[in-house]
């Protein structure tokens, strides 16, 4: 074999350092592959939390994180960094997941260095450049500057071949969290947390800038709503650390005795969080993938989403942040047991769990001279794969 191809793996916050874990032990088997961790630390907590978890250790840690942080001067800083890193370690190949500005820059210095720049979780779009903000951004640039698209579902495969890019780069292989998801919702987790069985749990999360000030607040006063309304509900609430979040959920949420605010949750008894909720209230991404697999109803706290393939299957409900249209959406599943059994379905419109192989065995191809594993018929099984996972847990 040629010298082995050096492959940059980039993680620089919670949901990067989830989806790519799977990715990076992964290639960590490859013969041909010399692989190195990079993290930005755009999250300084909550990625230590989840690269702990994983047992990754960074080869290289940037350490970007400040209180509060702007996106001008994150970027910033992200740019030189990188830059710095990048003309030292002269990878082959740098790879990165998802849509935050560590993804963004990292393949913005790649294309200005001509390293080969590969994009997992590429093609989600809302078509809407200001919603989710920055996201929609940051992944179209992605998108504009990778070799290879790493796409989660047909329908990200399609927005990329509408927007020009080449077929033979696009490759559909799932998404990886799906990989990560299923390793640890096979078993059951001790759940450290003053909850009472005898009560329905309403998981929250929150942390959208699109979100800060008056929605995020709306979004709390729902909350607030929802448990008064059913005594036999409590809600388990993981506050985000962004200091926009965490003071207002804390004034607005905190003291109620069936209103749980906690600290960001390891990523295993986040999972166990999910299972044991009977709905799920969020604007998160990742949540919107997992809690579909794990037929739990979600109500997304956001106007748009990127991931409409949950939504088109009618176990995801776009809700927005009107607090009267969250109440009474909430409302409909806890008092309607029809309602409730049909978007708690058991649907995986994202993945099967072997996400991380397919992307391997593209980079193999491309990188060596073996032939890739990817083949038609395992683009079928993905396509086909949409209840899958909640099989495999079930
Ligand atoms: C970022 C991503 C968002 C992703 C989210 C996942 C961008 C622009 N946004 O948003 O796409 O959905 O991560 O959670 O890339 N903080 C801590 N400790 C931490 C993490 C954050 O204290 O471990 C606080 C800091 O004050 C930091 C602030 O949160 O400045 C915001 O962090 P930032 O990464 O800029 O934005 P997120 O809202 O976390
Ligand atoms: N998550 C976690 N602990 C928590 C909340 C979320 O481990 O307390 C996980 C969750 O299971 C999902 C990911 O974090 O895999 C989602 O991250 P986040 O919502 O921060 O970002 P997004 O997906 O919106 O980019």
């Amino acid at each position: 074999m040629t010298s082995r191809k050096h492959v940059l793996c980039i993680v620089g916050t919670r949901p990067e350092g989830i989806k790519m874990a799977p990715v990076i032990v992964a290639l960590q088997r490859e013969p041909w592959a010399r692989v190195s961790v990079l993290t930005t630390a755009q999250h300084r907590d909550l990625l230590d939390q989840v690269l702990r978890f994983f047992a990754i250790r960074p080869d290289v840690d940037l350490n970007v994180m400040r209180a509060n942080q702007s996106l001008p001067q994150l970027t910033e800083r992200l740019i030189g960094a990188l830059n710095r890193t990048f003309a030292r370690l002269t990878p082959d190949v740098v790879l990165a997941q998802g849509d935050t500005t560590t993804v963004m820059t990292a393949a913005l210095v790649a294309f200005y260095r001509r390293i080969a720049f590969g994009h997992i979780e590429a093609g989600l779009r809302t078509h809407d450049l200001h919603n989710p903000f920055p996201e929609e951004m940051n992944r179209r640039m992605a998108g504009h500057l990778a070799r290879w698209h790493f796409v989660p579902t047909e329908r990200s495969r399609q927005n990329l071949l509408d927007e020009g890019v080449d077929k033979a780069q696009i490759h559909l292989t799932g998404n990886t969290v799906i990989d990560s998801l299923l390793q640890v919702a096979a078993y059951d987790h001790p759940l450290a947390l003053p909850l009472d069985p005898s009560k329905r749990l309403i998981l929250v999360t929150a942390h959208r800038r699109e979100n800060f000030g008056e929605p995020f607040r709306a979004i709390c006063r729902a909350i607030r709503m929802l448990v008064e309304k059913y005594p036999d509900t409590e809600v388990l609430y993981p506050v985000h650390p962004n200091p926009n979040i965490l003071t207002v959920a804390h004034d607005l949420l905190g003291g109620h005795p069936r209103i749980h605010l906690c600290g960001p949750l390891d990523y295993t008894a986040f999972v166990e969080a999910q299972k044991r909720a009977y709905l799920i209230l969020t604007d998160s991404g990742g949540v919107q993938e997992e809690a579909p697999a794990l037929g739990k109803p979600v109500l997304v706290l956001r106007s748009e989403t990127e991931r409409p393939e949950a939504v088109d299957e009618g176990v995801v409900r776009l809700v927005g942040t009107d607090e009267v249209r969250i109440v009474a959406e909430a409302s409909r599943l806890l008092e309607d047991a029809f309602a409730y059994q049909e978007v708690a379905r058991g649907v995986s419109p994202y993945g099967d769990g072997h996400a991380s192989e397919r992307i391997v065995a593209v980079l193999r191809q491309a990188l060596c001279v073996e032939p890739a594993s990817v083949s038609p018929r395992d683009r079928n099984e993905i396509l086909h794969a949409t209840r899958t996972t909640a099989e495999v847990i079930a």
